[in-house]
């Protein structure tokens, strides 16, 4: 009998391929599917290929009699419930290298587009006005940007702003002062010193309970004036009411945001009505490259559970000791 894989996300096409090339699986991946379909075939399946938005949560934990591993094609685990599955020994593997890149883009297209209102200018000609000085923008060279979360993404962002003639400073207490120096930027002790330096900070650290809405009113109250804020890492790094307040006084002159704590955002969301904001919506790994890649490394993953007993990228560690 062969292991069953199920995929209620959609998955590029590259890593289905793997999947349905390998004997000894059988794959149901009809696109994204329904909360109460994926319920209803959770029972049968050996492996789960998720995304964001299908959530192992315990509900759909406590029907997953069969299940081995679950594989996120993309980073974040926070849409699986890591301690429920490990209680259960189920393995849970991310697939964290494919979508570097493009995150790290998507980061610094938000601040161009911030730096130069390109959003604004553009809804603005639409509405046929040809307003030059209304949108009057500030270069990047020579500005100092706070990355907050120094691990793949942020250095790859830090090595963009460096051909842009930015100064980057960066804050993240897991990362050694000799990797920072290695890449040619200083390495803020706190965030506190990292908030009272930069012109403009990225986010890029991971929710913990520890990091949940790190950027609150007091926060803010450390960053310089005329500050800008970018995040592209998850939204409850930030709390939202709080930055709305702030860029309503002009104490951060403007926010870029591809994530949000609900996604989508509701229509109380309090940054909507703003002009000097910038919002995507979680597009940050949203390229062929990147969906592609991440379905690669997802699919490999499960083959290699599934069939060789092998596990890499285990988001939660302790299960192996329960495993056979
Ligand atoms: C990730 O965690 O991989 C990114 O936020 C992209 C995504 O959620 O798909």
């Amino acid at each position: 009998m062969g292991y069953f894989v199920l995929v209620p996300d959609n998955l590029h096409k590259a890593g289905l391929e793997i999947l349905r090339n390998t004997e000894g699986l059988e794959v149901y991946a009809p696109g994204k599917m329904a909360r109460e379909e994926t319920l209803a075939v959770i029972p049968r399946a050996h492996a789960l290929v998720v995304r964001s938005s299908t959530k192992a949560d315990a509900e759909l934990l406590a029907r997953a009699e069969n299940l081995k591993v679950i594989v996120r094609a993309g980073v974040g685990v926070d849409n699986i419930d890591l301690a429920e599955c490990t209680r259960r020994g189920i393995v849970v593997m991310n697939a964290p290298d494919g979508n570097t890149i493009s995150t790290a883009e998507h980061a610094f297209a938000l601040m161009l587009a911030l730096a130069r209102h390109i959003p604004q200018a553009d809804a603005s000609m639409r509405a046929g006005r040809w307003d030059r000085k209304k949108f009057v923008g500030t270069e990047l060279r020579g500005k100092t940007l706070g990355i907050v979360g120094f691990g793949r993404v942020g250095r790859a962002l830090a090595q963009r702003a460096a051909a842009f003639g930015m100064t980057e400073i960066a804050y993240d207490p897991f990362v050694p002062e000799d990797v920072a120096r290695h890449l040619g930027l200083s390495l803020c002790s706190t965030l506190d010193d990292l908030l009272a330096k930069a012109d403009i900070i990225s986010l890029h650290a991971v929710v913990t309970e520890g990091t949940r809405h790190m950027i609150d009113a007091e926060a803010i109250g450390k960053m310089k004036d005329g500050v800008m804020i970018v995040n592209a890492a998850r939204g409850a790094l930030i709390d939202m009411d709080a930055l709305a307040e702030a860029l309503r006084s002009g104490k951060v002159a403007g926010a870029a945001l591809d994530v949000y704590e609900q996604e989508p955002p509701g229509p109380d969301f309090p940054l909507l009505g703003l002009d000097n904001v910038v919002l995507t919506p979680h597009l940050g790994a949203s390229t062929h490259e990147a969906q592609a890649a991440v379905g690669v490394q997802a699919a490999e993953e499960v083959v290699n559970a599934l069939l060789r007993g092998e596990y890499t990228n285990v988001r939660n560690r302790d299960v192996l000791e329960k495993l056979p």
